[in-house]
Formats: C-alpha cells, sequence, structure tokens
C-alpha cells in the first residue's frame, strides 16, 4: 500500500490539542490543499476564519454571549464550557459556506463542498504534522455567533475545525467489515 494511501486511511481526529499549531507558511498550504475540494460550478463557496491565540478569549465570550441569547437560563457551568471551548487548541478554524441561488448548484451540493473543503483541510493538516477535530454544536449554527464572526447574511458555519499538536496518544482506530459498507450492484 502506498504511503499516501496508508496515511488516508489512518486519519484520526484528536480531541486533545496543545501548542504548537501551524505557522503562517503552513496553513497557506493546508488553506490550498483545502480549496482543492470538489466545487460544482466552480462557485468557490469555501472561505476560512482563522482565531488565533490572542483571539481565543474574544470568541469565548462572543460563544458565552451567544449562548444566553439562546438561553437566558444558562447555568455557569455551561457558560463556562462556551467561554472556554476555544481554549482547547492554538487555532481555531471556521469553515464557511457561501450559499448562492443557482440554476444547476444547489445550495446543498454547495454545503457538500464547504465539507469536503473541511475534510482536505483536517487531512492537510495532519499531513503537515498536526492534528485537528472538526466540531459544531449549537452555535455553529447560531446566525447571532455567525454575524460576531463577521459573516454576511448568505454565509454559513460548516465546521469550526479545532487544529494543534496531538497531546497524547492517537486514539484506536476500530477495525471495520467492508462488507457492511460496500456491496455491489
Ligand atoms: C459535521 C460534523 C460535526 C461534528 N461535531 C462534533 C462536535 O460538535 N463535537 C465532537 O466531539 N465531535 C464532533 N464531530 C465528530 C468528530 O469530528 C470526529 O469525527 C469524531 O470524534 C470521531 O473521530 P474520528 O474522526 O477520528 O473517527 C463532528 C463531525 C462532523 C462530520
Amino acid at each position: 500500500m502506498s504511503d499516501i494511501l496508508q496515511f488516508l486511511q489512518q486519519r484520526n481526529s484528536s480531541p486533545k490539542l496543545t501548542a504548537p499549531g501551524p505557522c503562517a507558511a503552513e496553513l497557506e498550504h493546508i488553506f490550498r490543499a483545502a480549496l482543492r475540494a470538489p466545487d460544482h460550478g466552480w462557485l468557490r463557496p469555501s472561505r476560512f476564519v482563522t482565531i488565533g491565540q490572542e483571539r481565543r478569549v474574544a470568541f469565548g465570550e462572543l460563544l458565552e454571549r451567544c449562548l444566553l441569547l439562546r438561553n437566558p437560563d444558562a447555568d455557569e457551568a455551561a457558560l463556562a464550557k462556551a467561554r472556554n471551548a476555544p481554549l482547547r487548541a492554538p487555532l481555531l478554524v471556521v469553515a464557511v459556506v457561501k450559499v448562492a441561488l443557482h440554476p444547476k448548484v444547489p445550495p446543498i451540493e454547495q454545503r457538500f463542498s464547504g465539507a469536503c473543503a473541511a475534510q482536505a483541510l483536517l487531512l492537510a493538516a495532519e499531513a503537515s504534522g498536526f492534528a485537528g477535530i472538526w466540531r459544531t454544536g449549537a452555535a455553529a449554527y447560531d446566525r447571532a455567533v455567525m454575524s460576531g464572526l463577521g459573516l454576511a447574511e448568505d454565509e454559513e458555519i460548516i465546521a469550526f475545525l479545532y487544529i494543534g499538536s496531538r497531546n497524547g496518544s492517537a486514539k484506536m482506530i476500530p477495525p471495520l467489515d467492508m462488507t457492511h459498507f460496500v456491496s455491489t450492484w
């Protein structure tokens, strides 16, 4: 098996991330890989917003404020969880999709393209010696979070990609029986 195939088969999310994250030059390569996602109609629906170490606290405050707007009864534990969420990695990349009205490319295909870009970004980060995890949750679908991040009305969050260095060993990848997933028609 080729090294690339082996790498693809072993991609592994990492919930525990620590510094360092990728530097600017490494990030540029990662974004270039992400932007090779399939894209029906070449609409270029994906873009990325980075939140580095120095902006994580401000983003946590935004998440906390938005949680309170969604749920004024949120308790201190929930507020602290929201506030501290961005501190789980040295870099957050918010994967954003611009959903356009198009006669041949329905919105779902534009979101699929964004999801492919998010996965490509995770793969590229891992190929660059880093690790990551795709997270969403209610905040990802909250218009107040989106506008706090500067998104336009026709833009949506696809993923919060937490990126950094793997903290601890990689988790086990359970073996899969291909016959459960693949059939011949
Ligand atoms: C659209 C999407 C949203 C996700 N949201 C979360 C999330 O909010 N929190 C979380 O712990 N995992 C989330 N996951 C799952 C993780 O990214 C990851 O896939 C999971 O922990 C399994 O690890 P693995 O990718 O190494 O198999 C999400 C995955 C996808 C595709």
